[in-house]
Order: structure tokens, then C-alpha cells, then sequence
């Protein structure tokens, strides 16, 4: 049966806890083998492919375990080292669970100045969570983020895949429900 992929899932999206659903193998298959056969044929090298494939297991489980990076290792011919020191150089490869919605606050200087600050703090309260952990529910996952390049639309927040922009305190807890 072809693996549902979660309607958040996207290169940078994270959405279950594995306690909540295990960690999927990636290319035992067809879509996997699919996805991997697809990336191979755009490389002349193996190894060119493994930011895809690192992509493909952040949209497939939520985040890239140690696990997934073995067998990314083994499909590209390359150490499980080496597949770490990729995977670690970028921040947006989720390295732990997070929530179905990852809620990412820009916090620098422009969105700083236009209360980025109580945004981050009312999105922890009406969560019920601390910076960088899973709700209870495994829904959400709420941090602190550099510049988002939306600098003009001040706060800006990310939320999986998706934008708000000139967001305040107070429309939280709609964005909230609008989530779910
Ligand atoms: Fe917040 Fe650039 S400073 S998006």
C-alpha cells in the first residue's frame, strides 16, 4: 500500500512524534524506490542525491532520525558519517521529532521590534509547550527562528510550508484553529 504522505509534508516539514507513529523505512517501497530511482537519474553521481533524499525522509517521517540516515547511506553508497555531517550542516533538516505543526517565529531584529517576542510567548502559552518541544497531542512543535526574509511584513511566522505575515498576539489563537 502506497504510504500516505501527511498533508503538511513538504522539504522542510516534520509531523509526527515516533512514539505516535513509528519511523517509516524509506525504500522498501515503490514509492521510496520511486522517489530514490527518480533523484538518481537527475545526478551523474550517487551521492548528489543525497539532499533529496534527505528532503524525501523529512517528508515522509517528520524528521531525519539516525535511522533514516543509514539508509540513505546505504541506498547513495556512502558512510552513515558522512550522511550525519550533511544532515547536521543544515538546520532545516528536523534532527528530532516535532509537532504536525511546526511553528517557526522570526524573532530578528525587524520582526523583534514589531513583538516577535509576545508572539513567540503566546504561541508557547497557547500550546502548552516549551521552546522547541512537542505538544502532549504531538500537534505542535513551536521555536524560534532567524530572519524569514519577510522582513517587511513583520511578525513573521512559518508554519510548515505556510506564511502568516504581520502577525500579532492577539490573532494567535485563531491561527491556532485554523491548524487544526
Ligand atoms: Fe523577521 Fe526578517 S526579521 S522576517
Amino acid at each position: 500500500m502506497k504510504n500516505p504522505i501527511h498533508p503538511a509534508a513538504a522539504s522542510s516539514q516534520a509531523f509526527q512524534i515516533a512514539e505516535i507513529r513509528p519511523i517509516e523505512r524509506l525504500f522498501e517501497d515503490d514509492e521510496g524506490r520511486d522517489r530514490l530511482e527518480k533523484a538518481l537519474s537527475r545526478y551523474p553521481e550517487k551521492r548528489a542525491a543525497l539532499l533529496p533524499m534527505l528532503g524525501y525522509a523529512q517528508e515522509r517521517n517528520g524528521w531525519v532520525s539516525d535511522e533514516s540516515m543509514e539508509q540513505i547511506a546505504g541506498a547513495l553508497d556512502l558512510t552513515p558519517a558522512y550522511v550525519r555531517s550533511v544532515a547536521t550542516f543544515y538546520t532545516m533538516y528536523n534532527k528530532h521529532p516535532v509537532g504536525r505543526h511546526f511553528i517557526q517565529v522570526c524573532t530578528c531584529i525587524s520582526c523583534h521590534l514589531h513583538e516577535a517576542d509576545e508572539v513567540f510567548e503566546r504561541f508557547l502559552a497557547e500550546t502548552g509547550t516549551r521552546a522547541g518541544e512537542v505538544s502532549e497531542d504531538g500537534k505542535y512543535t513551536v521555536i524560534e527562528a532567524e530572519c524569514l526574509g519577510a522582513c517587511g511584513f513583520a511578525t513573521a511566522v512559518q508554519v510548515n510550508d505556510r506564511y502568516f505575515e504581520n502577525v500579532t498576539p492577539d490573532q494567535i489563537p485563531a491561527i491556532l484553529d485554523e491548524l487544526d
